[in-house]
């Protein structure tokens, strides 16, 4: 049996040099809430509510197994490798019609700015292509956040346009930047670095 004809019952773990990315569980659900709880947080997601109602993480926890195994989406936590922490998360929802899927992510303020996002957009981009065997990957961000285009850029996505207006936050209506990657373009990226 090939490896891809296995059929998983779990959440599969990636790691990376200082990063696991593991299925979320009931017990992240405070964590989650506080650090989805930051009002910079949620500020830039289209779907993080502010004040974040307590308790309101864990039936979008109890989504995620099913959705992976239904091959809907994947979404995992982003933990250190050296402590355990949990740091924020993303993944993939996943278009299977068209084979392409829209990553997502957040960390929590403290993590901001090591580079640990990006670290993990690369190893969710790789899972994707693998083992949705997707034929492109795009990813979105308002345009007041460019730290998450530049994360994009740093997975080496390409900028496809702006949308202007296109999301509506609280009464504000953001201009909503698309990056996107395509398949050819990343086993091009891989092979150059092999
Ligand atoms: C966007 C977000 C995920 C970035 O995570 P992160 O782990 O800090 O990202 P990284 O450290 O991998 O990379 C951040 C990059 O943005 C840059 N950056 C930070 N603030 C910036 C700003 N105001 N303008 C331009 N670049 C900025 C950093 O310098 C870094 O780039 P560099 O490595 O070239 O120096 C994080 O800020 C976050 O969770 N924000 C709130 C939720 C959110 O916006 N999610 C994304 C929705 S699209």
């Amino acid at each position: 049996m090939s490896a891809s004809a296995v059929i998983p019952y779990s959440i599969p773990s990636l790691t990376t040099e200082r990063l696991i990315l593991d299925a979320m569980t009931m017990a992240d659900s405070d964590e989650v809430e506080r650090l989805a709880g930051d009002e910079a947080v949620a500020r830039t997601t289209a779907s993080i509510p502010h004040p974040y109602p307590p308790g309101a993480s864990r039936p979008w926890i109890a989504t995620h197994l099913a959705d992976f195994l239904a091959g809907k989406s994947v979404m995992w936590a982003m933990r250190l490798k050296s402590t355990h922490a949990l740091l924020g998360c993303i993944g993939l929802i996943v278009h299977k019609e068209d084979d392409n899927a829209e990553m997502g992510y957040w960390i929590g303020v403290p993590y901001w700015n090591h580079g640990y996002t990006t670290e993990a957009a690369r190893a969710t981009i790789r899972f994707g292509f693998e083992y949705f065997h997707l034929e492109r990957i795009h990813a979105r961000h308002m345009a007041i956040n460019p730290a998450s285009g530049r994360v994009m850029q740093k997975a080496g996505m390409t900028r496809e346009g702006t949308f202007r207006k296109h999301a509506k936050k609280g009464d504000t209506y953001h201009d909503i930047v698309y990056y996107g990657l395509l398949r050819s373009e990343w086993e091009e990226a891989v092979a150059q670095k092999v």
